[in-house]
Formats: structure tokens, C-alpha cells, sequence
């Protein structure tokens, strides 16, 4: 194999041929309300405690919430959930003010109604990493849901399918 110099593009690359199951981070806004965006930057990390890890651009507006609130909801979507995933990697500008999320409460998170998994998580810490923070959370309470997960390779949402 013959090594490249590392650059943006070839590192964006390379790491889209790691497939990988896809999340909404839902956080609670000072109005109130919820904010949410698509995440595949997530990771079990431990069982004893259950703790999970997300990993947030310090430029995404998610970024400040979870700072504040200390909490977030971590929803795994299910295949027939494309259209939330591809509404929350928009900027919340560009999203469509009228679409209808199904949100639910879980312990005191909101998360995504009827994903694979779901998970209310505090944060017992942080740790900076170049442009990103890493939130390891404790998981307070979880529901588990049922279906067949949606995808995320090479740019594109798919489907799973077994050999
Ligand atoms: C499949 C996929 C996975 C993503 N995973 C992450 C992630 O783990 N962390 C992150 O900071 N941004 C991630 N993003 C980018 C955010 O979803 C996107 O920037 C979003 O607009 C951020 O919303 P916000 O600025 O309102 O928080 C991902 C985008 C896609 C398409």
C-alpha cells in the first residue's frame, strides 16, 4: 500500500467507506423547545456504568445546547426514518419549518418516537479533539424499539441487508 499525505478531502474519503448506522443528538433549547442533529459520530463505550459517547462539531448549534443543558437524547434510527435524518444534517435555517418530527419524551430527554433504540444521557464529560468536543454520557433510562436500521456509506443512506 502506498501512503498519501493526509488532507481534508482524502480524509473525508477514506472515513466514508466506514459504514455506519445513523442517530439524531436532540438537545433542549432555552425556549423550550428541541434541537436535533444527524449524528454517526456516536459510540458505546461502557457498560458498568452504561456511558455513550458523541462527538459534536464546535460549530454545530448542538454544539453550545449540550454545553448548557448538559444533557441529550440519543435516538438510533430505523430504515423508514430518511427523511428525519436527511431534515436534521441541514442547518436549521435550510429545514422545513412545517415538517412534523415525532418527538417523544424519554426520562428528561426528548427523543425521536418509534427509532430502534433510544437513550436519555447526561454528561459526566467532555473532552476536547481538534474541531470537535467528545460528551461521554451516563444513560439514564433507554426504550428499545423494533425494525431494520437505516445506513449511512460513501454519502448515501441505505439499508442493511444480510448474507
Ligand atoms: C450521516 C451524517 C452524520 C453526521 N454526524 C455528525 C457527527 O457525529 N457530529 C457532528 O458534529 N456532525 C455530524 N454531522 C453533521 C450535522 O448533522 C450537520 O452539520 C447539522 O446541520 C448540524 O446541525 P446543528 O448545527 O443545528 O447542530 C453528520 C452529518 C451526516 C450527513
Amino acid at each position: 500500500m502506498t501512503g498519501e499525505a493526509v488532507t481534508p478531502e482524502n480524509f473525508r474519503q477514506a472515513w466514508s467507506n466506514f459504514g455506519t448506522g445513523v442517530t439524531v443528538i436532540t438537545t433542549p433549547e432555552p425556549d423550550g423547545g428541541t434541537h436535533g442533529m444527524t449524528a454517526n459520530g456516536v459510540v458505546s463505550v461502557s457498560l458498568s456504568p452504561p456511558l455513550a459517547l458523541a462527538c459534536i462539531g464546535h460549530n454545530r448549534n448542538t454544539f453550545p445546547l449540550i454545553k448548557a443543558s448538559r444533557r441529550f437524547g440519543l435516538s438510533i434510527l430505523g430504515t423508514g426514518q430518511r427523511e428525519i435524518a436527511r431534515h436534521y444534517t441541514k442547518p436549521p435555517e435550510e429545514r422545513d419549518q412545517t415538517a412534523t418530527i415525532p418527538f417523544c419524551g424519554l426520562g428528561e430527554s426528548t427523543v425521536i418516537g418509534e427509532a430502534l433504540a433510544a437513550m436519555d444521557c447526561r454528561v459526566v464529560s467532555e473532552h476536547e479533539a481538534g474541531d470537535h468536543t467528545l460528551f461521554v454520557a451516563e444513560v439514564e433510562c433507554l426504550s428499545i424499539g423494533e425494525g431494520e436500521p437505516m445506513l449511512w456509506f460513501q454519502g448515501r443512506f441505505g439499508d442493511f441487508v444480510e448474507r
